[in-house]
């Protein structure tokens, strides 16, 4: 069976690192907010191009406290809107409803999955104050345009980069985490840069909001018994910072790895059922997953695994479509519901086999839909 996608093996490649590196921090005897996470959000900070990283418990606390701080700051306040892709995954969506503040949903393109500034504009109310935008599957959004309509409209932008670690742009000549006012990463362990369990960061080049962060991650501290704002326990673990350490030099590594593996697919699959994915071919996308679409996905999916190939569906259900937000189930989205009615994601991961991914090609290029 080839997997879609296997952990185990993804991180025996570290194995005897990790395990030396535990070794050591069990002796250190300091547990939470130690040298290592120093050195991670030093080292993710300079990966990124910015000038701060304050690591965090995980993607959806990360989002939440950029959305937080911005409020404690004065710069949003509670009920205003934030623009955000109708197609994201539910954190993003939770994480603007948790800090109080209005989800106003939009549909992507077609193409890449992605808002672009076109769409965002017919939504841009006096309500509006943020936009939220999320680089799904690992591909970077058109941040030099959407840059330019929110100058315009002077709206914040926020950075939902969970999928996307090491996506470069181009034409502004960074990367993923520096295109925005702040950022917010997932390393779920199924990440491109993944822990061992929950973690996150946020980064941004601004002072006082990086400030502010690291004050309500840890209680509104501002030294062991003064807490100056009403913070929460949204600590990075010292332990998650220890095997981020070992990872994080690896990630543009593995990151050409999955674009080598994605040049593949996309030169070689070709079968009238199966739309590819959009790529312009440069370094914004790091294919945290390949995904492709068709009407028949239940057959292909059924016929993949036949033929011994896991796939997964990120995601079968729109957020407006789930049960959580019973609220907007009359809302009609039409591109965002095909979407989530026809993707299908193939297994890539940088260790996959040249044979498993041959193999995947092959047999996609044989399947006949019988409908
Ligand atoms: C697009 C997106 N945003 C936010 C999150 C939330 O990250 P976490 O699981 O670390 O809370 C995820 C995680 O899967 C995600 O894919």
């Amino acid at each position: 069976m080839i997997k879609f996608l296997d952990l185990k093996a993804v991180n025996k490649r570290y194995e005897n690192d990790l395990k030396k590196a535990f070794n050591n921090f069990l002796n250190s005897g300091q547990y939470i907010l130690g040298q290592q996470v120093l050195e991670f959000e030093r080292s993710f900070a300079k990966y990124c191009g910015t000038n701060y990283c304050i690591g965090v418990s995980n993607g959806l606390d990360g989002l939440t406290l950029i959305f937080k701080a911005y409020m404690a700051l004065g710069k949003l306040k509670e009920g205003d809107s934030v623009i955000v892709a109708a197609n994201t995954y539910i954190a993003s969506i939770l994480a603007i409803i948790n800090a109080g503040l209005k989800p106003v949903l939009v549909e992507p393109s077609p193409n890449t999955f992605n808002i672009d500034s076109k769409e965002i504009r017919k939504y841009i109310s006096d309500k509006t104050k943020a936009i939220l935008v999320v680089h799904l599957y690992g591909q970077l959004c058109e941040m030099k345009s959407i840059t330019e309509l929110s100058k315009q409209h002077d709206l914040l932008i926020v950075e939902d980069a969970a999928q996307a670690h090491g996506a470069f742009d181009s034409q502004l000549n960074k990367k993923a985490g520096n295109l925005s006012h702040a950022a917010a990463f997932s390393f779920y362990p199924t990440k491109n840069l993944g822990a061992l369990g929950d973690a996150g960061a946020i980064t941004t080049n601004n002072k006082v909001l990086a400030e502010t962060i690291s004050k309500l991650r840890n209680y509104g501290r501002i030294s062991k018994y003064k807490n100056d704002i009403q913070g929460v326990n949204n600590r990075l673990d010292e332990i998650q910072s220890v095997f981020l350490n070992i990872k994080l030099p690896y990630l543009d590594l593995e990151n050409a790895k999955r674009r080598i593996i994605a040049k593949r697919y996309l030169d070689n699959i070709n079968n009238k059922k199966i739309v590819l994915p959009y790529w312009d071919g440069t370094e914004n996308h790091v294919f945290h997953v390949f995904v492709i679409r068709t009407e028949y996905r239940k057959e292909l999916q059924d016929y993949l695994l036949k033929n011994k190939i896991q796939t997964l569906i990120f995601y079968p259900i729109a957020p407006h479509k789930q049960e959580a937000l019973k609220e907007w189930h009359d809302l009609s989205f039409p591109i965002t519901e095909n979407i989530h009615d026809q993707v299908l994601s193939i297994p890539i991961n940088p260790y996959m086999k040249d044979d498993e991914v041959e193999k995947i090609i092959k047999v996609l290029n044989k399947y006949e839909c019988f409908y």
